[in-house]
């Protein structure tokens, strides 16, 4: 089993959002995979309680009973599980980076989101495990040019020496209204969202190591 830690110390950064398309990914490739929502908030309990057809498994724990949720998933045969956290909880979410096999850190090219991935990414270090940022919420490319924002947003991760993957996730509704009925959008008829998150699961699924089939039609 393959544990996935999906952080930023920054709120609204699209922590949930990652974690539940990449959870919904792996269950549709045929993993069985187990997504805990350690956010008081549960948003990633309530979106994946509103999915009608079958999904990913999900239960909600605090950062000091995820040693214990880890050992129940194994024992479960499990074969990912996936932990949501909170912004800005950093015990929690140092509790989350220790059990962790690898960390993915959730960006918006902002500044002001840039200087919070700092913080997270001095955390993630200290704790010794490997990770990659996630640019999220970018602006769409106009003809293949990306705008200035993200220009500067991939410049900073730069000189932060940070590894980044190889997608970007644009700024798209069909985020937003999928996840109401717990529906990846890989689900939906964007075909440019589907085609981000399919590459998003790649990368991370070739860098923990994990071999999935193809998506359920
Ligand atoms: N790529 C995207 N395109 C459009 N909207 C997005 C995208 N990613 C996230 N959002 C929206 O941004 C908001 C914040 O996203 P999300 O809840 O995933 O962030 P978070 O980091 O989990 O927040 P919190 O810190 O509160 O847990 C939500 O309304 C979500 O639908
Ligand atoms: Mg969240």
């Amino acid at each position: 089993m393959k544990t996935l830690a999906v952080v930023a110390l920054k709120g609204g950064s699209g922590k949930t959002t990652v974690a539940t398309h990449l959870a919904l990914a792996a269950h549709r490739r045929g993993l069985d995979t187990l997504l805990v929502d350690t956010d008081p908030q549960f948003s990633a309990r309530d979106i994946l309680g509103a999915r009608e057809d079958p999904g990913p498994a999900c239960v909600e724990s605090s950062g000091r009973n995820l040693l214990a949720a880890q050992f129940a998933a194994l024992a479960e045969r499990r074969d990912l599980l996936i932990i949501d956290t909170a912004a800005g909880a950093v015990e929690a979410v140092s509790e989350a980076v220790v059990v962790a096999d690898f960390v993915l850190l959730v960006a918006r090219p902002t500044l002001i989101d840039l200087s919070g991935l700092a913080r997270s990414l001095m955390l993630v270090r200290r704790l010794g495990k490997p990770s990659a940022v996630v640019v999220n919420q970018a602006p769409v490319a106009r003809e293949n040019v990306e705008a200035p924002l993200v220009k500067r947003a991939m410049k900073g991760l730069d000189y932060m020496k940070a590894d980044v993957a190889p997608v970007v996730l644009r700024s798209r509704a069909i985020y937003q209204v999928a996840l109401e009925r717990g529906r990846s959008a890989e689900e939906s008829s964007d075909r440019h969202a589907a085609r981000e998150i399919a590459a998003l699961w790649d990368y991370v699924a070739a860098t923990i190591g994990l071999k999935s089939g193809a998506p359920e039609a």
